[in-house]
């Protein structure tokens, strides 16, 4: 008997040409790309199909069809992005963003995505933080949802096949090429193996790091982690937006994320003391500064006495009428009346920064969203170089259709040259070990105190603001944290098992953590959404580097590599509005 048929006897196994780990907006694009290319596709969920972070991008997405500011192109997306990265972004991507985000744009509305309309009948687009122009297509502030519902409709009649609330371990590799992977299925505890020529990571980001996020409870670095074991090199991870409005209060919903579209409506920042305050740190473009800097500008305000009741500062649209506030910003006005007793057409919300996003990510190739382990692709939040230092807002979702699209081309022609994958029964046997080891531990550690404590560390010490001394304890910290979660321990059966879950989820968040903090300790300058308070400067050397994250035999290794040199013609488009 073959090695491939007693490893089918023993696992559940699924064979496609093109695996897509993750069916968010970036997870859906690539599986109906590669659907489009002639090759079988599986899409592996955490969650439930339909679910996703993309959600939370909700005010827009950023693409430059010119439909309310004529002035607007491709030129000032590309020179807006790279600004708003602190020029530290891949510029081939962020050319290929900006050139291809519109085309994407009416591609989603082909597939029946209704966007809110001009008075002539285009999609609208209104203002974001660090855009120019009036860029972002909207649908009211339902945008991310909208672009799942339809991308979702559009893969399932296109008949890719869905793996829900199933959790992969491991990626498994043949020589240097990624050839599938194995995970569990969350309610039953059974593993299943995937085989596939080509897998596409489209997993997110790790916001459940840190304690205050917008993220949900599938945002734990996985995709990341995954990809860092299988051999395939991470970059920038020093890079997290913290998004400048989130909740504040009351205390349950603190983090939930409210929308930047709130401020491109026209709402106005005060503090305590009714003082509009960007116009101390950014009085040209007010609220609509960058994220970066807005998130900064409220923590300030707070640390030096200014903030609001609970902590915040207060984001006031109310001055506009309450008829416009309900069709513009619906989710926001119930969320605020349903969860925080507000009314926001009559009174301001109260805000404060929250974890949202990860710049770095997987190192990709820009054409192709190729990784640098063959065969493994990845496509939004969880791949790196697009955003650069710092990203802007609505860039996200324009991210996820333009580099969707694009690896699940690449994996699909991959799939094709490449021979059959094989799969190594013995790679297996370790993945089912690793996985199984915290049942084989009594009374050891619990790995919800381990989260606890590892977002204590990353708030309050590889937070908005770092300082060398507070980043050498993080990693002192995380050291810590690591040798407890190989005492941690679960209890029960295999069976939807929470404290399994979280188990391994821990291990991938701590894993991302340690690049982050590693990459922020030797990152000395400030750079975008990367403050550094010893060194509160941008560094024009190290605008020249990437941080580079590699697993070793020896641990985790890190190496900055010099970013290739801009082309001139590229100079130019910069050089042509000096902004
Ligand atoms: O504020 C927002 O609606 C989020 C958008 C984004 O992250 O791109």
């Amino acid at each position: 008997m073959s090695a491939q048929s007693r490893l089918e006897d023993r696992f559940e196994t699924h064979q496609h040409d093109v695996l897509v780990i993750g069916a968010g907006g970036a997870g859906l694009r690539a599986a109906i790309e590669a659907l489009a290319q002639g090759v079988s596709v599986g899409v592996v969920s955490k969650s439930l199909l339909g679910k996703a972070h993309t959600v939370m991008a909700e005010g827009g997405i950023a693409a430059a069809m010119s439909n309310v500011d004529s002035a607007d192109g491709w030129k000032p997306h590309f020179r807006d992005t790279m600004r708003g990265g602190k020029m530290l972004n891949n510029w081939r991507m962020a050319q290929l963003h900006a050139q291809e985000a519109p085309e994407r744009v009416r591609e989603l509305e082909q597939w029946g995505a209704i966007f809110d309309r001009t008075a002539d009948g285009n999609i609208l687009q209104r203002a974001f933080g660090g855009h120019t122009y009036k860029r972002l297509c909207h649908v009211g502030d339902r945008t991310g949802l909208e672009m799942i519902r339809t991308l979702q409709d559009r893969g399932v009649q296109q008949g890719f096949d869905v793996y829900m609330e199933c959790t992969i371990v491991r990626l498994l590799t043949e020589g240097d090429r990624c050839v599938g992977a194995i995970g569990y299925w969350r309610e039953q505890g059974r593993f299943v193996v995937f085989k596939a020529n080509s897998v596409v990571m489209a997993t997110g980001g790790i916001g459940k790091a840190w304690p205050i996020t917008s993220n949900s409870w599938e945002y734990t670095g996985d995709g990341m982690a995954l990809a860092y074991e299988a051999g395939a090199e991470l970059m920038d991870l020093e890079f997290v937006q913290f998004h400048p409005t989130g909740m504040v209060w009351p205390p349950g919903v603190q983090g939930l994320l409210v929308t930047e579209a709130v401020r491109g409506e026209g709402g106005i920042l005060r503090n305590k003391l009714g003082e509009r305050f960007m116009e101390k740190y950014d009085p040209k473009r007010m609220e609509l500064s960058t994220r970066d800097v807005v998130a900064r500008s409220i923590y300030i305000e707070v640390k030096e006495g200014r903030g609001t009741e609970h902590g915040g500062a207060y984001l006031d649209i109310s001055h506009q009428p309450a008829e416009y506030v309900k069709k513009k910003l619906p989710s926001m006005y119930h969320q605020f009346k349903e969860l925080a007793d507000v009314d926001i057409t009559k009174g301001p919300m109260e805000v404060g920064p929250t974890c949202h996003y990860v710049m770095g990510g997987i190192r990709v190739e820009a054409e192709t969203a190729q990784s640098t382990l063959p065969g493994l692709f990845a496509a939004g939040e969880c791949a790196a170089g697009l955003h650069g230092a710092n990203r802007l807002g609505g860039n996200s979702l324009s991210d996820l259709l333009v580099f969707g699209r694009r690896a699940g081309l690449a994996a699909a022609k991959h799939a094709k040259e490449v021979s059959a994958a094989n799969v190594d029964p013995t790679q297996i046997d370790a993945a089912e070990e690793y996985a199984l080891a915290a049942f084989q531990r009594p009374r050891g550690e619990n790995p919800y105190a381990i989260h606890r404590d590892l977002q204590t560390t990353m708030q309050s010490l590889v937070g908005i603001f770092r300082v060398r001394g507070d980043v050498e304890r993080a990693l002192l910290e995380l050291e810590k944290l690591n040798e407890r979660w190989t005492q941690t321990s679960v209890e029960g059966s295999r069976m939807f098992n929470p404290g399994w879950h979280m188990a391994l989820d821990l291990k991938s968040m701590l894993t991302i953590s340690e690049a982050v903090a590693r990459s922020a300790l030797v990152r000395e300058e400030s750079r975008g959404a990367h403050s550094r308070i010893d060194f509160p400067e941008l560094s024009a050397e190290w605008g020249t580097k990437n941080n580079i994250i590699k697993r070793a035999a020896s641990g985790m290794t890190l190496r900055q590599d010099v970013k290739p040199a801009m082309p001139t013609d590229l100079q130019q488009v910069l050089a042509e509005d000096q902004g």
